[in-house]
């Protein structure tokens, strides 16, 4: 290699983005010694990119990238957007900053000084042989204590050889169908649904079918005239996601009973099936499946930290090994560290602790939202209030612009989303689902929507 092609490469990093203004470069030596070249060579190279500014030289602290170099703007920020503009949207507003996210734990009230105390103790508590693959259904005493905590507060009647560690809804739906699916074999999904898990499905389920939700949940009755021959049914029973309407207990009954009938398998999708504030809760329907038709589907997202991508199934008996065996095929394990940091908080007491505290928590902070939308927009939505969850639904009285609506909010940072969006077919409701555990108080919730007072009452009231 020649000093030319060293130099292009280096002018060619820092023109891209690639070494920011600032960054240090190899020693000349280091970089000799790596590349296989004599010191000269680096040496030449370098001096070009000092004399036409793109390097500097600093003495003792090295060779640096130009710290005054005034780039365009960098390569990585300016990648081009997905292609599938909807979901760009919904990146978007996962990704940015604001108020009334959906889906996130109160970030002010996480215990972050136990968190940390644990991390220690998990990382001081590393042996050599636990840099080795993990096991590829989740650490043992994570599945342990998994199994214990749903049994006592989800009514489950499990034990740990049934708990499967995944890394979000995603990774268990995707690791569900390759387990038990031909690729025709029809999958219902509800309407509306989560509108990840329609992406995620509408990419990998060739024969994906709607089913309606109304005030008591999935209908169960249109599921049995129209796909009595459905595979695989996926629902969030506990609280529907996004209407928060909990599955009745009759139709969750025939709902098993149809699965037992057919040989097909639900999936409960219970991701804040722990937040609920009334006292007649139902307890997973997994919990009446004497059939073993439901694989369990829960998170830690919601409870702990969506970014530690920690979440579980628990599987029917008779599937254990099938699962056991495609995800052998299919994938290596999770990361250990997080699985053992959990672990210690689940067995240690902390996460019921916690989760005590954030049911309080959320179901006051639900209200001090409720109240600031009617005090801002008296008679302009209509609440439905549910058992629990950790979003609201504010539907509109009139009209359907909820879309528009939406964009009008998220444009000052308020980052709701339009209920339509979460339909498939044309039969939608319209509204917005407001996150409400991140508002600390009801004059914040206030002040907040008074960015788009003006704005929602002109554009609601025209209709
Ligand atoms: C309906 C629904 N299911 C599941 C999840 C859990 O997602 P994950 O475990 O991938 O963070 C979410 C999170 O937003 C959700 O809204």
């Amino acid at each position: 290699m020649g000093y030319q092609q060293i130099y292009q490469r280096y002018k060619q990093q820092i023109l891209s983005g690639q070494l920011k203004p600032g960054e240090k470069v190899p020693a000349i030596r280091v970089l000799a010694d790596d590349l296989g070249v004599a010191k000269k060579t680096v040496e030449t190279a370098y001096n070009i990119l000092c004399g036409e500014g793109y390097l500097v030289s600093r003495g003792a602290l090295g060779t640096l990238v130009n710290p005054d170099l005034q780039l365009q703007q960098h390569q990585a920020e300016r990648t081009a957007g997905l292609q599938d503009a909807e979901l760009q949207h919904l990146v978007d507003l996962r990704d940015n900053a604001g108020y009334f996210r959906l889906g996130i734990p109160s970030l002010d009230e996480f215990p972050y000084k136990k968190w940390l105390l644990l991390s220690g103790k998990a990382i001081r508590a590393m042996r050599p042989e636990q840099m080795l693959l993990p096991p590829v259904m989740g650490l043992p005493a994570l599945r342990e204590a998994i199994a214990s905590y749903v049994t006592i507060s989800r009514g489950l009647n499990c034990t740990a050889s049934q708990v499967c560690i995944t890394s979000g809804y995603k990774h268990s739906i995707a690791l569900i169908l390759q387990s038990l699916l031909q690729p025709q074999d029809k999958v219902i999904y509800e309407e509306p649904g989560y509108f990840f898990g329609q992406k995620l499905l509408k990419r990998i389920a060739a024969n994906l079918h709607y089913v309606p939700v109304d005030k008591e949940g999935l209908n169960v009755d249109y599921l049995l005239q129209h796909h009595q021959d459905a595979r695989l049914v996926i629902c969030s029973p506990s609280h529907h996601s996004p209407l928060a309407v909990t599955l009745s207990l009759p139709r969750r009954q025939k709902l098993l009973a149809w699965a037992q009938q057919h040989n097909s398998y639900l999936v409960e999708d219970d991701y804040d099936g722990e937040f609920h504030y009334t006292k007649k809760v139902l307890p997973a329907m997994k919990s009446q499946d004497q059939a073993d038709r439901v694989i369990y589907l829960g998170t830690f997202s919601k409870t702990v930290m969506p970014s530690m991508r920690v979440s579980y199934l628990v599987l029917p008996k008779a599937l254990v090994n099938s699962f056991h065996e495609t995800a052998e095929i299919v994938e290596t394990g999770q990361p250990l560290l997080p699985q053992q940091i959990l672990s210690r908080f689940l067995s240690e007491g902390h996460f019921f602790k916690h989760l005590k505290k954030m049911r309080a928590l959320y179901q006051l902070r639900r209200q001090m939202v409720l109240a600031a939308m009617q005090q801002v927009f008296p008679g302009l939505f209509q609440f439905e209030l549910t058992d629990g969850g950790m979003h609201l639904v504010a539907f509109l009285r009139h009209g359907s612009a909820d879309q528009q609506l939406a964009a009008i909010w998220q444009a000052q940072q308020l980052l709701v989303f339009p209920l339509s969006a979460w339909y498939a077919t044309s039969q939608k409701r319209y509204g917005l689902v407001i996150g409400y555990t991140n508002i600390q108080s009801q004059q914040q919730a206030v002040e907040l929507l008074q960015r788009v007072q003006v704005a929602t009452e002109a554009l609601l009231q025209q209709r």
